[in-house]
Order: structure tokens, then sequence, then C-alpha cells
């Protein structure tokens, strides 16, 4: 199923399935926009180990901008206007986070994707993401838009079943990963990330995860 063509900006884009696809540098033009932003989510809203429902805390640190942020506590998953830890509304989302959103999920055949949430995940080595669906969200109409910045991932691209095959797939600065459609619903996860030093971001890697919730 995998194949390669160019996306219309020239960059390369790998099929993973009729609905997903890799990016590659796609969000590299974007990049000196979206520091300072991603500072600015961060004095608002800290990067934070949260715990799942299984009791765990996640080697993954997380925070969120836009109308709605994920979190995950003992009680489960869920959507939520305010950020548990500061009693605030989730920092607004960027005016470019949200323009790079939309114009990656065109790229990949999705035309007018408006996320409400905007997951920001930061990895330190050795984090990770067990394999999961995202299927908090209120429909699954809209794609899903992942953006990694900083060190290198091994993103893994199931199936729908937890048991099925997964796809390992290298992501780099700047690449964008785009599912939706009939490959909405998919199981995805990160391996454990190995000790790196990226030139911009250090010994970090940092995630956007736009989406759809409401
Ligand atoms: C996620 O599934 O929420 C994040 C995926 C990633 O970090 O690439
Ligand atoms: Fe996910």
């Amino acid at each position: 199923m995998e194949s390669f063509d160019l996306f219309e900006t020239g960059g390369q884009r790998l099929r993973l399935g009729s609905g997903a696809f890799v990016l590659r540098g796609f969000a590299l033009s974007f990049v000196r926009e979206l520091m300072p932003a991603i500072a600015d989510i961060e004095a608002m809203s800290p990067f934070r180990n949260m715990v799942t429902p299984g009791g765990f805390t996640m080697s993954v640190a997380l925070t969120n901008c836009g109308a709605l942020g994920w979190t995950t506590d003992r009680r489960g998953y869920r959507y939520t206007s305010i950020d548990p830890d500061t009693g605030e509304p989730w920092p607004v989302m960027p005016q470019v986070f949200a323009r790079l959103a939309s114009e990656a999920a065109t790229a990949a055949g999705f035309d007018g994707f408006e996320p409400d949430a905007c997951l920001v995940n930061r990895y330190s080595p050795g984090a990770r993401l067990s394999l999961h669906q995202d299927k908090n969200e209120r429909d699954y109409a809209a794609p899903i838009v992942s953006v990694s910045l900083g060190m290198k991932a091994t993103f893994l691209f199931g199936g729908h079943e937890r048991s099925d095959p997964t796809a390992k797939v290298p992501l780099y600065h700047g690449d964008v990963m785009v599912w939706g459609g009939v490959d909405r619903l998919r199981y995805h996860g990160v391996m454990p990330l190995k000790e790196e030093t990226h030139p911009l971001l250090g010994n970090q890697r940092i995630n956007f995860t736009f989406r759809k919730a409401s």
C-alpha cells in the first residue's frame, strides 16, 4: 500500500493508506513562527506528566492549546475547556498553528479542516506512547494532523485492531502526518525515543496533534 508522490508545494508525500500520509518537511517553513508560539503556550499552561485511568504516569509530558484540550486522570480520558492544573482556559490556538493544520490537511486531501483542539506532546529520550486509537472526539469525519519537531521518532502505524501489524515510520523535524477517512481510527503509537541532540530543540521532540474534538 505504501507509495510516494509529491504534494503541491514540492515535498515528498508518503502514502500509508488511502487516507493516511506523511508530508515530509511540510512544517519546516513554519518553524520560525512556531517556536515562540510554543514558548507562549508553555508559559500559560506548562507541560505536565498526566496519569492514565490505569494509574500509570505518562512518559510523554503534555499541554494543549485551542478551545478544547485533551486530558487524562484516574477518572478517564476527556476533552476540557479548562486546564485542570491552572483552572484557566487553555491558551488560544495561535493562528500559525491553525494555518499549518489546515494546509497540511488540504495537502493530504482533506479540505476545510478547522481544528478546535491541539494537544502538544513533549518527548525526552526514552519517552514513548503505547498503541492507541484517537477516539475521544465527537465525530470522526475530520482527520488527525500531527506535526513533528526536534528529535527523530519512530511512529507506529497499525490497523483497526490492536493486534494488527504496525508499519514503522520514521518522523523527522518538520514532518507532518495526516490520517483520516477510512484510516481515521487506525491504532498508532511512538517507540521509545533514542538519545539524540537536535540542533534546534536539543534532546526533545515536540509533537502537535490537531483534532476536531467537538
Ligand atoms: C499522539 O498520538 O497523540 C501523538 C503522536 C506523536 O507524537 O507523533
Ligand atoms: Fe494519538
